[in-house]
């Protein structure tokens, strides 16, 4: 962290792939309005769920590399598959830095399933990795945990098509079967599915499913631990947001686009939004 700003006036630098991540910065922007967020979407190298774990792993370093570059007071990995694959190296090589890491909501969902089978979405990296392995382990003996790979739903969204007939097909295919095996929870373990949210509770319709993510339980986490380390902006504080990617203009306006389209456009036009690369 260095640099000459106060540490509770740095901005927080919220980490995805692509565009999914904004589904978390989302959460943030609503629960800590007074945080300066810098989002780093990738873009270029997005999906990162089919990319080998060293590729994942180079990536992720590169994004957070940037981010901290940017003098940010905390970085969060708003990516099931980078958190899988790099987690702990991060914690291991940046010390000083808190991470906040994404990890599929299997606890809440374990716990209020009444069927007893719960299902997972995620990318093929996260559902193999460690983390997702030891936390399912946890609730094997009391659920029945069914895992599938979202297939073709990270590009879907990085093309902006999740309200598509094309969309609907493909969460259709995924889901159904996963709801024909009993699951009454339906845990979205990638950042990107919860703007494909509509279409899956669309193809649920009026069955007894419920669409269970980790956005709020990861704002929770960042406002503890800025707390922990004494971080938090200061009451009244005017957020900063700030966007960047490796991909082209048009890719930076998509995504700006698409953070300013959400729910905290309020909250987000009151902060002085600055586009970089
Ligand atoms: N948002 C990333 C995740 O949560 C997307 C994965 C990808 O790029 O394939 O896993």
């Amino acid at each position: 962290m260095a640099n000459s700003q106060q540490p509770k006036t740095m901005s927080i630098g919220v980490f995805d792939s692509g565009m999914g991540g904004l589904s978390v910065w989302q959460e943030i922007a609503i629960a800590l309005p007074e945080e300066s967020l810098i989002f780093f979407g990738d873009g270029l190298n997005c999906p990162y769920g089919s990319k080998s774990r060293e590729q994942v792993l180079g990536y992720t370093v590169n994004g957070v590399e940037k981010l901290l570059a940017e003098g940010c007071k905390m970085i969060v990995i708003a990516c099931n598959t980078a958190t899988a694959v790099a987690i702990d190296y991060l914690r291991s090589h940046y010390p000083d830095v808190p991470f906040v890491g994404l990890e599929p909501a299997v606890k809440p969902a374990a716990l209020s399933t009444k069927s007893g089978t719960v299902a997972v979405l995620a990318t093929a990296r996260s559902l193999e990795g460690e983390l997702f392995q030891h936390t399912s382990a946890l609730y094997a003996d009391k659920v029945n945990i069914i895992k599938a790979v979202g297939e073709g739903f990270v590009e879907l969204v990085e093309r902006g098509e999740e309200n598509t007939p094309q969309a609907f097909e493909a969460v259709r295919g995924v889901v159904e079967p996963l709801i024909a095996a009993g699951a009454d929870r339906i845990v979205l373990g990638c950042t990107h599915y919860p703007f494909l949210r509509q279409t899956i509770e669309r193809v649920i319709g009026e069955r007894d499913v419920e669409v269970i993510d980790s956005g709020s339980a990861v704002s929770r986490r960042v406002a503890q631990l800025l707390d922990m380390y004494g971080l938090r902006a200061e009451s009244g504080s005017e957020p900063r947001y700030e966007f960047m990617t490796l991909a082209d203009d048009d890719y930076l306006d998509r995504l700006i686009f698409r953070a300013y389209g959400c729910d905290c456009e309020e909250e987000a036009e009151e902060g002085d939004s600055t586009e970089e690369r």
